[in-house]
């Protein structure tokens, strides 16, 4: 066989077996971690009392347009690889249920898949308005970074989210998506390891506290202290 066959037969299986699929669901999991992760650090800024510092952060985040344009494909290819494996996996579960004499354990995966099909469909519509929102300014002209500027002449991002977050309504939808976000991210960092099929009787559960510690950090910056400090900040 050459390398070309191989490497299509390879890529084939990646995609067809659970095993791969598995797989792919859950390195690219690991990889939107790591951007949320960034997200939200850099996020936090907006607590500050000036918009100096990230304004600043956004100017130095899009500067160059190979690195910005490289990374937002990316992040698009692992969205729509997770969201594919994840929904191809639960449907196969979905068939298998009933199937077997394992009934306990088919209930469970099956509550599972559902909760993780209803939050990662949310999620997923969530991130497109999101973008309407922050980043294509479609949804508030007005306040959009890319039509206001600060003194310095930078896309006024602070003032952007402040206003954003002083309307009780964007500030609840926000902490909503946020918080199912989370409810994904829970289930999502307790599996994680078994899909890529590591098991360690020490690692697995020290993996598994650093998973809930990550996810407090989540659910404390994007739910409770960006929407509502800034929305208790801007009273
Ligand atoms: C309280 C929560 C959040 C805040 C305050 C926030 C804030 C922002 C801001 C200010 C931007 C646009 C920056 C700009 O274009 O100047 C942005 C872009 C973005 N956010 Fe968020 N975000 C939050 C939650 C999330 C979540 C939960 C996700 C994904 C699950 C997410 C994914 C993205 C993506 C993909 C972009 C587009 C990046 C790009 O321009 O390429 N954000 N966010």
């Amino acid at each position: 066989m050459s390398h070309q066959t191989s490497y299509a037969a390879f890529v084939k299986r990646l995609f067809t077996s659970s095993l791969g699929m598995k797989m792919i669901m859950a390195l690219t999991g690991i990889g939107l971690w790591g951007f949320m992760i960034i997200h939200v650090l850099g996020n936090l800024q907006v607590l500050l009392p000036t918009g100096d510092a990230i304004n600043d952060y956004a100017v130095m985040l899009k500067s160059n347009k190979l690195i910005l344009w490289g990374a937002r494909l990316v992040l698009l290819k692992m969205v729509i690889l997770h969201a594919y494996t994840g929904l191809k996996l639960a449907s196969q579960n979905k068939k298998a249920k009933g199937v077997g004499y394992r009934r306990y354990q088919h209930k469970r995966s099956s509550f599972y898949s559902r909760t993780m099909r209803i939050s990662g469909s949310v999620v997923l519509l969530f991130i497109i308005f999101h973008i309407l929102h922050f980043t294509g300014g479609v949804v508030e002209p007005d306040t959009f970074a890319g039509n206001i500027t600060d003194a310095e002449g930078r896309h006024d991002v602070y003032v952007m989210v402040r206003s954003a977050f002083s309307n009780i309504g964007w500030v609840l939808l926000y902490a909503i998506c946020n918080a199912l976000l989370v409810a994904h991210l829970i289930h999502g960092t307790q599996s994680l390891w078994q899909s890529l099929g590591f098991r360690h009787s020490t690692w697995t559960p020290i993996l598994k506290n650093i998973g809930w510690v990550l996810v407090a950090f989540i659910f404390i910056g994007n739910v409770l202290v960006i929407p509502f400090g800034v929305f208790f900040s801007a009273q």
